[in-house]
């Protein structure tokens, strides 16, 4: 399971603490429903702007070597991230419980398939104006704060048979993915790859390699997994 932290070393902002993304913004104005009704174009500039970052950045060493893990394990990444970061490393099982960057959707039925469109370059927008083909305007395939997650349930789907479970990079402030912690098999082991501390609730015992995305997978490789299949 990855959040914001994973991107870091490629040199993306996390959302909390200092220099976050939301010191910059007001998360009401461009992650809410009712920000995006208030002043649409705001929004779409905000999500405009994340993409265009993506045409400037690279997956780091740490979403490589998830990749990598697919020669020897079945791995499903279950991330919070927006970038394309784990698929252009090579990851093929991704789970974007917020949403990507590089989709658009229906405002009028954000989560109707039919209506989300793929965009072929970073650099595409969405402006005001632009219509999903349902004549709605297209806005952002993004999970925004208030909005129902509808891939969490795959995502407990995907934990239900795991032999271990790996947290990178998230502050596990945010529900309902924050809960998957909840939905992992007793007596699976939690490893938690994160320079700093992190309030991991619950009672599971909990290893933390407390050290950056890249160095972290390595270390989890190196020291806690075996042959793999
Ligand atoms: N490697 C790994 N982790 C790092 C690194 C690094 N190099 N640098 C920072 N971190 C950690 C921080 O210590 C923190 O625990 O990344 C975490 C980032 O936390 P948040 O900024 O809260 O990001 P995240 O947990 O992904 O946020 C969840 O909040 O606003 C929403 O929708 C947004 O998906 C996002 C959700």
């Amino acid at each position: 399971m990855t959040g914001a932290g994973m991107s870091v070393e490629s040199g993306l902002s996390t959302f909390r603490g200092g220099g976050g993304l939301w010191d910059e913004y007001p998360v009401e104005a461009v992650a809410t429903p009712e920000g995006y009704s208030a002043n649409p174009g705001l929004v779409l500039e905000f999500y405009n702007k994340r993409r265009r970052e993506l045409a400037g950045i690279k997956p780091n060493k740490g979403h490589e070597l998830l990749a990598s893990l697919e020669k020897s394990y079945d791995v499903t990444v279950v991330t919070q991230n927006v970038d394309n970061l784990h698929e252009r490393a090579g990851s093929t099982k991704v789970i974007h419980l917020h949403g990507e960057l590089m989709k658009a959707c229906s405002s009028r039925q954000p989560n109707n398939l039919e209506y989300v469109k793929s965009f072929s370059s970073p650099l595409d927008e969405i402006n005001v104006g632009d219509l999903a083909a349902d004549g709605s305007q297209l806005r952002p395939y993004i999970v925004w704060f208030g909005e129902a997650v509808p891939l969490m349930n795959d995502a407990i789907a995907a934990i239900r048979d795991i032999d271990a479970f790996v947290i990178i990079g998230t502050s596990l402030n945010v529900y309902p993915a924050a809960g998957l912690l909840n939905y992992v098999p007793y007596g699976v082991p939690v490893y938690l790859i994160d320079p700093n501390e992190v309030q991991v609730n619950g009672v599971r015992d909990v290893v933390h390699i407390r050290r950056g995305a890249s160095e972290g997978v390595q270390h989890l490789i190196d020291n806690f997994l075996g042959e793999g299949k």
